[in-house]
């Protein structure tokens, strides 16, 4: 909602939305190399989670871009594409408030024109989870996210770890193809204690939820921190941990668990003991709304002294 934005946020020079890609690239080239030009790819619909994104590149870069394109490539043949929230003026009067400097709007048709032939796959780290449930999903993400930093060549480029597996995705797309760029992977932005969802992650999907369905909705985050307190007081058997994460999402009737998943936080192979470094990965279907968040779990060495 835009009433967390701080008054004098409101005091910053003016936006100037983009839609042209060689305008956006002459005005860019006379700060490249001087600025440090830092880009949050969005697909509008804002909420406090693209806000927090914007706030850092701001404090971290010098010139901040914030993309606004709903990427038609992402979105399966049964995902509604139609329905995708989308509303220009909220959107750029939240993305001024918090001090970006350009908004690059392009036109569908100049991204993806109808004879665009080339897509970008990346494999391996799309092959479970999201990826399984959403075929297309993932070459459609790393496509645009590709062309973005082609068009942009941002500095750092800032992304929510809300959508874990869409990180791991364009950190080896990025690795793969020598993109030279910073990427900075941000903490999932979740309502506040006041909001009747305690917990439950920022997405632009919470407003096809109902007041109850976001209540019953704030599970998944109890379940998370369920199995973090677990770990983190020694538990290691994940077998053990994902019959307990599901036994506290059972308690929701109308939530339905569609994966349960303790992985290796870079290959998102699933793993049976806790590493060093695990995430759990959870998806869930409320009504026709799909639901994703996970978290870190980390098992902390321990230390006979101790
Ligand atoms: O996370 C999103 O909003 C989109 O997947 C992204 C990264 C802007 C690509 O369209």
């Amino acid at each position: 909602s835009i009433s967390t934005t701080h008054p004098l946020e409101t005091q910053r020079n003016q936006m100037k939305t983009i839609t042209s890609i060689l305008s956006l690239q002459k005005i860019l080239s006379s700060y490249r190399g001087k600025k440090r030009i830092g880009l949050v790819p969005t697909m509008g619909a804002f909420h406090d989670g693209h806000l927090a994104l914007m706030r850092t590149a701001k404090k971290e870069c010098d010139i901040v871009i914030v993309s606004l394109f709903v990427n038609p490539l992402q979105f399966g043949p049964s995902e509604d594409l139609k329905r995708y929230p989308r509303d220009l003026a909220r959107d750029s009067k939240m993305a001024e408030s918090v001090g970006v400097d350009f908004l690059f709007a392009p036109m569908a048709s100049a991204i993806v024109p109808p004879d665009l032939d080339t897509t970008i796959s990346v494999s391996q780290v799309t092959k479970r989870w999201e990826g399984a449930a959403r075929p297309a999903h993932f070459a459609g993400v790393a496509t645009i996210v590709a062309k973005l930093f082609q068009i942009i060549k941002p500095d750092a480029a800032y992304f929510g770890q809300k959508d874990y597996q869409q990180t791991v995705v364009i950190r080896k797309m990025a690795k793969d193809l020598h993109f030279d760029l910073m990427l900075r992977i941000r903490p999932t932005v979740r309502e506040d204690l006041y909001s009747g969802a305690c917990g439950l992650a920022k997405s632009s999907r919470n407003q096809f939820l109902s007041l109850s369905e976001k209540a019953s909705a704030t599970v998944l985050y109890r379940a998370l921190c369920h199995a973090k307190k677990r770990v983190d007081k020694g538990e290691q058997d994940c077998t053990l941990l994902q019959k307990e994460v599901a036994a506290i999402i059972s308690l929701e009737p109308d939530v339905r668990p569609d994966y349960i998943a303790f992985c290796h936080p870079e290959t998102l192979e699933p793993v049976l003991k806790i590493l060093e470094k695990t995430v759990l990965l959870l998806a869930v279907w409320i009504g026709k709304v799909r639901l994703i968040d996970n978290i870190i779990l980390a098992n902390a060495p321990r230390h006979a002294s101790l």
